[in-house]
C-alpha cells in the first residue's frame, strides 16, 4: 500500500533541514521498498509570499491526504510586523487544530556521545530519557475570547483565555498514561493548580484517570518547580504531561539537556494516529541558508513518523541507529560541537546519516 508523506519545509532553516531529512527518508524508502510517496507544499512565510496566506487551501487539502507530514519550521523577522491572524505561525497552528493533532510527543533523549554538549554536568544529565506529552490544540493558545480591545479610557487591553474542558484533559491524559505504561511507569503532571482553576481541574481529571492505571505512578508538580527540577535533577522524570503553553516552554528547556535544541524531535498525533512531525526548534533566522543548522531533530522526527504513523519500526530504528553512528564518528554541527569533535555543516551531517543508514538496513 502506498503511504503519502507531505514535506512542508517552511521558512528559515526549514528548507535546509527538510532537504536532509527527505534524502534520508528517500534512501530508506528505496532500499526497503517502504512504498512511501513524497509530496511537498508551502506553509508559513513561504506560503504568505507565494499565495498570500500562511496555510493555503491547497496545503491543507494535501495535508489531509497525507499519512504523515514532516514540517521544518515557520516564521521569521520578515513577517513579525504582521497581525497575529496573518503570521506564519498561524499556518502551523491551523494545521494542528485543523487536523486535530492534540497529542504532542516530545522525547528528550541524551545520546551518550553528547553528554559534553549539554549545559549541565555529564553526571547530572547522563542517562536522560524523558517523554514530554504536551496538549497541542487547546489551552491558552486557542482559548476564546482573545484579541486586543480598546477600553473606554482609550487604553488598549490584550486578552487571551486559558481554558480546558474535561474531555480535552482526559484524552491527553490517556495518551500520557499509556505512554508511561510502555516506559518506566512514572507520570508527572505539571500544572499551576495553586493559582489557576483550569489547572486545578486538570489535576482532578488526572487523579481520576489514575484509578484506571494502577500500574502507573502519578505525581503532580507546579510548573515553576518543574522548570527548576528539570535542570536540578532531570533524571527524576519519566513521562511528563502538561498543557499547551507549559509544554512549549518546558520542552525547549528539556532540549538543552540533550545538548541542543537541534536534537529534539516531535510527533503531533490525532485520534486516528495521523501525524505531523517536526523538530521542536524554530526557523533559526540567524543561521538560515548558511549550512549551519543541525538537521538531526528533523531526521529523528522522520523516524518518529515511520514508527507512529506507518508502523515501520525497523526503518525507524535504523535511522535512529544511523544518527547514533554519526555522533559516534565525532561529527558535529556548530550547536553540538566541542573540542575533539569534527565540525561539519548541515549537508555533511545529513549525508553522513544517509551513508551510515546502509549498515542498518
Ligand atoms: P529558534 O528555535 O528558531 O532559535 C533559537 C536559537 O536556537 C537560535 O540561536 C538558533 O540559531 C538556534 N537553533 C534553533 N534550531 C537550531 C538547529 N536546528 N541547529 C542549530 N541551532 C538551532 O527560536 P526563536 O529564535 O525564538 O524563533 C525564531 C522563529 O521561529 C520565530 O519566528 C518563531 O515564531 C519561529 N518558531 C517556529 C517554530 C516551528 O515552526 N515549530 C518553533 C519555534 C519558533
Ligand atoms: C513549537 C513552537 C510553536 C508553538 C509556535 C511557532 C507556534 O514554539 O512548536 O514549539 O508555540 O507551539
Ligand atoms: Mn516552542
Amino acid at each position: 500500500m502506498t503511504q503519502r508523506v507531505l514535506f512542508l519545509p517552511g521558512d528559515g532553516i526549514g528548507p535546509d533541514i527538510i532537504e536532509q531529512a527527505r534524502a534520508v527518508l528517500g534512501h530508506a524508502n528505496e532500499r526497503l521498498s517502504l512504498g512511501l510517496d513524497f509530496d511537498e507544499a508551502l506553509v508559513g512565510g513561504a506560503a504568505i509570499e507565494a499565495a498570500g496566506t500562511a496555510l493555503p487551501d491547497d496545503t491543507m487539502s494535501r495535508a489531509r491526504e497525507a499519512g504523515g507530514i514532516l514540517l521544518g519550521a515557520v516564521g521569521g523577522p520578515k513577517w513579525d510586523h504582521l497581525e497575529m491572524a496573518n503570521r506564519p505561525e498561524k499556518g502551523l497552528l491551523g494545521l494542528r487544530s485543523g487536523l486535530g493533532l492534540f497529542a504532542n510527543l516530545r522525547p528528550a533523549f541524551l545520546y551518550p556521545q553528547l553528554a559534553e554538549a549539554s549545559s549541565l554536568r555529564p553526571e547530572v544529565v547522563s542517562g536522560l530519557d524523558i517523554l514530554i506529552v504536551r496538549e497541542l490544540t487547546g489551552g491558552i493558545y486557542f482559548g476564546q475570547p482573545r484579541g486586543v480591545e480598546t477600553l473606554e479610557s482609550g487604553e488598549r487591553e490584550g486578552i487571551n483565555t486559558y481554558r480546558y474542558n474535561e474531555s480535552e484533559i482526559r484524552r491527553i491524559g490517556r495518551v500520557a498514561f499509556e505512554s508511561a505504561r510502555q516506559r518506566n511507569g512514572r507520570l508527572c503532571s505539571i500544572d499551576k493548580a495553586n493559582v489557576l482553576e483550569v489547572t486545578a481541574l486538570w489535576r482532578e481529571v488526572m487523579e481520576d484517570l489514575a484509578t484506571e492505571y494502577p500500574d502507573v505512578e502519578l505525581s503532580h508538580m507546579y510548573v515553576d518547580n518543574a522548570a527548576m527540577q528539570l535542570v536540578r535533577d532531570p533524571n527524576q522524570f519519566d513521562v511528563i504531561v502538561t498543557g499547551n503553553m507549559f509544554g512549549d516552554i518546558l520542552s525547549d528547556e528539556a532540549a538543552m539537556l540533550t545538548g541542543s535544541i537541534g536534537m529534539l524531535p516531535s510527533a503531533a498525533l490525532n485520534e486516528s494516529k495521523q501525524g505531523m512531525y517536526e523538530p521542536c526548534h524554530g526557523s533559526a533566522p540567524d543561521i538560515a541558508g548558511q549550512d549551519k543548522a543541525n538537521p538531526l531533530a528533523t531526521i529523528l522526527s522522520g523516524a518518529m513518523m515511520l514508527r507512529y504513523s506507518f508502523g515501520m519500526e525497523g526503518a525507524a530504528g535504523a535511522i535512529e541507529k544511523a544518527v547514533q553512528d554519526v555522533l559516534e564518528q565525532g561529527l558535529r554541527t556548530p550547536d553540538i560541537h566541542f573540542e575533539g569533535t569534527q565540525l561539519v555543516g548541515t549537508r555533511a551531517m545529513g549525508e553522513a546519516v544517509l551513508s551510515a543508514l546502509d549498515t542498518h538496513l
